[in-house]
């Protein structure tokens, strides 16, 4: 072996190591820079010689393309789920259930180990050799999707085992988000207008299920390992010996977890658990028992999906009583108005909650309730803070009932509930400070108009400061005007300035994205272009006209119509174009059907996946599979069998040329 490669080896092990510490043990031997110039070291290595590059190198945990589909994965040992136990009695019922099973005399106890009900995606991996060949989602127990693009990117997921690795090894655990990377990232959807999730499980299986590893990547996911499906070796004879020798391979164990014996111990940990819970990084829910003897495992066997030595006791979700002080109604992009109730701050799990969304009018039916009332309050998915229920016998003084405001708060304009549907909104439109805060919100967003810089503090300050009031508004502004804005200065004012100036070239697509109109999308923006061409044409589209258009139904029509209708929308868009905006002439692209590309080949001018990018960036979708809804294929040099399956379908094949026509045609930077 020469020198270099032995030094390679050497890299390997260390970076696995201390990223082990770091990242699973929490307790990193080296700093931050000690370890990054270990990294450099292996990548330039690695660059030097890339036949020397392996999948579990260090430096491959990013890097696969995006998938076009799932692959499906018929797991090898069922993944089952666990029976639940609400009450000591459950637990009480299940030990003795266990007792008898493995005949045990009076007077001895069984052992168990507890540990936390971990609340996110179960995940089984797959080594072979030592190495990760495979992750997969549950699914229905039986067959799930491979995800080993994703999991691969996660640093609590070892690309190859520590110490002597059976040949074969498939090991069970959870994927989770943090509580506090949950926090921070729907913080984030929140200011860029995004759409947030629910709960760290949500973001997780989100995280999870997507085809591009980049997005997981970023995502700050954990795995958890805490059971072993099967392995090629004699197992460890117990749970607590099966929980260390995956700790010895690398994987991250969820504490608190311990080993004792008999019912006084589960309820000892089940209280420490519940009490400690939020202070916890991540969601539990409960706590799991499981008998710690494989040989007393083997006798007790499994029922239908569940194993019989092994149960979850969930915890009550917590519920606290505190009173309606009154309810705001906010307003949404699209007008939507939301009950939202002001509450007596309270602590809900360690958190303090003085407000929790009502939904809709009919919710507030639904619950009755009144301000004044004491409510029960929880928080579902122990994250949203809801209403449960209101505490009738309590209601004594003079209460008052919610209605649902005539006019909208904000702007005073006409509140419309149209009929059929739960939701009532502000007909103001673009007058309305909090429709037009949202809208303008959409408008300079990075598909949209792109305005790099101009995110929802200013534009919420330019609304208070009654500097804009329409979309144009944004194309006159002066320095003057931003110069008083709170924490804005010279640079910035100027780089904003210069933003606002480039958005006024564009594209058609992202024009008409940018209004805003409700279902409009980029993708439905880009076939009403390739349908129209210019926006007089659309401007005088009659609903038939409309519903030829790729992907408009009749609910799109609708909005459309109702959209270039209104005069006051009219007198928006002629504004625009009059301050600059402008967009290069829409070129058609022969027989646009708004389906789907296939990439393949070797392009000459750039990589695969920036082709992808830009492609979906048009609004187009792109598969990895021909079929004759494809809309053509782009074929760079030795192009194999998607070009034999698209001509052999007759789905028109494009060359690279044809690829960066359309390209510029639609506006893209090359
Ligand atoms: S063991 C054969 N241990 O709970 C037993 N499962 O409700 C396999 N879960 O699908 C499961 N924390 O996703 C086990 N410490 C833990 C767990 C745990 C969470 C999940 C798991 C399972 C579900 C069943």
């Amino acid at each position: 072996m020469s020198v270099e490669r032995q030094r390679l080896e050497v890299l390997r092990e260390r970076l696995r190591y201390h990223a082990h510490r770091y990242y699973s043990l929490d307790d990193p031997e080296v700093s931050d820079a000690a370890y990054d110039s270990l990294w450099v070291e292996l990548k330039s290595l690695e660059d030097r010689y890339p036949e020397w590059v392996t999948p579990d190198s260090p430096t491959q945990r990013v890097g696969t393309q995006p998938l076009a589909t799932f692959n499906s994965v018929i797991h090898r040992v069922a993944m089952l789920s666990l029976d639940n136990l609400f009450s000591e009695q459950d637990l009480v019922d299940f030990d003795r259930r266990v007792r008898e099973r493995l005949q045990l005399p009076e007077g001895i106890e069984v052992g168990y180990v507890c540990e936390p009900k971990l609340d996110g995606l179960a995940i089984s991996l797959r080594y072979e050799r030592g190495c990760l060949v495979l992750a997969a989602t549950r699914g229905d127990g039986q067959q799930g999707e491979d995800v080993t693009h994703n999991l691969r990117t996660l640093p609590t997921v070892p690309l190859r085992l520590q110490g002597t690795a059976p040949d074969f090894l498939e090991v069970r655990g959870e994927v989770l988000m943090p509580k506090s990377v949950f926090l921070a990232l729907n913080e984030q959807a929140q200011e860029r207008g995004e759409k947030v999730f629910a709960n760290p499980r949500n973001a997780a299986a989100g995280s999870v299920r997507q085809l591009d590893p980049k997005i997981a990547a970023g995502r700050g996911l954990e795995f958890y390992a805490y059971a072993v499906a099967e392995c090629s070796s004699a197992l460890p004879a117990s749970h607590t010996l099966t929980l260390q020798r995956l700790r010895g391979f690398g994987f991250k164990i969820a504490e608190p977890w311990g080993t004792g014996e008999g019912l006084a111990f589960c309820k000892q940990s089940y209280q420490d658990l519940a009490q400690n819970r939020s202070r916890l990084p991540f969601d539990i829910d409960g706590m799991v028992v499981k008998v710690d003897l494989l040989s007393a495992q083997q006798i007790l066997g499994f029922v239908a999906r569940a194993p019989r030595w092994a149960v979850a006791w969930k915890f009550p979700a917590e519920q606290v009583v505190t009173h309606l002080l009154g309810v705001d109604w906010q307003v949404g992009r699209t007008g939507a108005l939301t009950p939202v109730a002001r509450l007596e701050p309270v602590n809900v799990g360690g958190v303090v909650v003085s407000n929790a969304t009502l939904h809709n009018m009919d919710e507030i039916n639904r619950l009755d309730v009144q301000v004044g009332d004491a409510v029960v309050l929880y928080r579902a998915g122990d994250v949203i803070p809801k209403i449960d229920r209101v505490l009738l016998e309590q209601r004594t003084g003079i209460f008052k009932r919610i209605e649902m405001p005539s006019v909208c708060p904000v702007c005073g304009s006409e509140i419309i509930r149209p009929e059929g549907e739960a939701i009532s909104r502000c007909s103001g439109g673009l007058y309305c400070p909090a429709q037009r805060l949202e809208a303008l919100c959409h408008f300079v967003s990075r598909r949209a108009m792109d305005i790099d810089g101009l995110g929802e503090q200013w534009l919420k300050q330019l609304i208070d400061h009654d500097q804009v009031h329409q979309p144009a508004d944004l194309y006159r502004l002066t320095k003057e005007q931003l110069l008083p804005l709170d924490r804005m200065g010279e640079k910035l004012a100027d780089n904003l300035l210069l933003s606002i100036a480039r958005s006024r070239e564009t594209t058609l697509p992202r024009f008409l994205y940018a209004l805003g109109i409700r279902t409009v999308g980029e993708a439905t923006a880009l076939n009403l272009a390739q349908h129209f061409r210019t926006m007089e044409a659309l401007l005088q589209a009659s609903r038939e006209e409309l519903l030829r258009v790729i992907d408009v139904g009749p609910v799109t029509a609708d909005f459309l119509l109702a959209f270039i209708h209104q005069q006051h929308h009219r007198e928006i868009m002629n504004d625009l174009l009059a301050c600059g905006v402008h967009w290069p002439e829409v070129q058609v692209v022969a027989g646009w059907q708004g389906g789907s590309f296939v990439l393949t080949g070797t392009l000459s001018s750039m990589t695969r996946d920036a082709a992808r990018e830009h492609l979906l960036k048009l609004g187009a979708k792109v598969s990895g599979s021909v079929s004759r809804k494809t809309q053509a294929v782009i074929a760079g040099s030795e192009a194999g069998s998607k070009l034999a399956e698209a001509e052999r379908l007759g789905v028109p094949v494009w060359s690279e040329a044809d690829f960066l026509r359309l390209l510029r045609e639609q506006g893209v930077d090359l």
